[in-house]
């Protein structure tokens, strides 16, 4: 892999490769072992125009964690206050010697116009409403270590959909892996595009939730969001939360996911999200590994090349 922009990039194998990688990394450098030597001598800079906590702090474990050197900038408080470009910044880290970039932006193609200007390898941390291809990867780890297998489950995504950069990468990245995705949203929240996207779409969840053996319930983001598009918070939580009687509604190995930030009684309720079927504390810890095994493929030379 030269970068890691989509997670409609990856092929079935690489694809693959990451999840198998992601699996060594957290059986080596797990639990007994903290620190791997891969990455010496190698600079990470996360490059973060928005504001992130498990992805942030992750990539920057992931990082260390290979004994990379990590170099953390956030917009607020930097040179991007008085007028400075996204150009400008990337190749002043460059010049600071950059081998491989970690980018959140607001903007959808920040990351793919990025990785035009800097030599070292660009990983997209999410880019607007637009793609978080290392959260499809960590979910998609995340499953496949749950439930032993990703081709022929049957996954829901549901919620915020309109807005959501995670929905479009795993409904990419699962499609790749095999598995059959459903998108259950209001109307109002779903993109236009949705209808080219490899996936089923549904107004009615419970409908969808007793044929499904994933879960995976989305934040509704206020924050990029139109009064017009937005449901009361009690309707949308009536017709799309989950709560304790449709999850005993689910089958019952099926599990539930959760990128986080979630608004607990929002689109998931306590007892839900803190269930033993629920694997949002599993998806944070996973990320580590599945990111250390992102930056071990770009930044050791030993990825299989996707051409990007
Ligand atoms: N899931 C996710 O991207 O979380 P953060 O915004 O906290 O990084």
């Amino acid at each position: 892999m030269r970068h890691l922009l989509s997670a409609g990039d990856l092929t079935l194998d690489e694809a693959t490769l990451v999840l198998d990688t992601a699996k060594e990394l957290a059986q080596v450098g797990g639990r007994s072992v903290k620190k791997l030597p891969t990455l010496r001598g190698r600079t990470v800079v996360n490059l973060f125009y928005e504001d992130s906590t498990r992805t942030r702090i992750s990539f920057e474990a992931a990082a260390k964690r290979m004994s990379a050197d990590v170099i953390n900038f956030s917009a607020k408080g930097s040179s991007v206050s008085k007028g400075e470009s996204l150009k400008d910044t990337a190749l002043t880290l460059q010049a600071m010697g950059a081998d491989g970039v970690v980018i959140r932006h607001s903007a959808s193609g920040a990351a793919h116009r990025l990785a035009e200007w800097v030599d070292g390898a660009v990983v997209n941390a999410g880019d607007g409403t637009h793609e978080h291809p290392t959260q499809a990867l960590l979910d998609a780890y995340t499953i496949r270590e749950r439930m032993g297998r990703l081709d022929g489950l049957r996954v829901a995504v549901v919620g915020d959909i309109r807005h959501s950069r995670v929905a479009r990468s795993n409904v990419l990245l699962l499609n790749t892996l095999g598995a059959e995705v459903t998108l259950v949203a209001p109307p109002t929240l779903l993109p236009v595009s949705v209808r080219t996207w490899p996936c089923s779409v549904s107004y009615d969840l419970d409908e969808v939730l007793p044929k499904s053996d994933v879960v995976m319930m989305l934040r509704v983001q206020a924050e990029r969001m139109n009064a017009a598009f937005f449901p009361t918070a009690r309707e949308y939580s009536r017709r799309y939360g989950l709560d304790g009687d449709r999850f005993a509604r689910m089958p019952d190995h099926a599990i539930v996911m959760h990128p986080g930030p979630m608004i607990r009684g929002m689109e998931i309720s306590a007892e839900v999200a803190d269930s033993p079927r629920s694997t949002i504390v599993e998806q944070v810890a996973n990320g580590v590994s599945v990111r250390m095994a992102v930056l071990y493929l770009l930044l050791s030379g030993s990825g299989s090349g996707t051409g990007n």
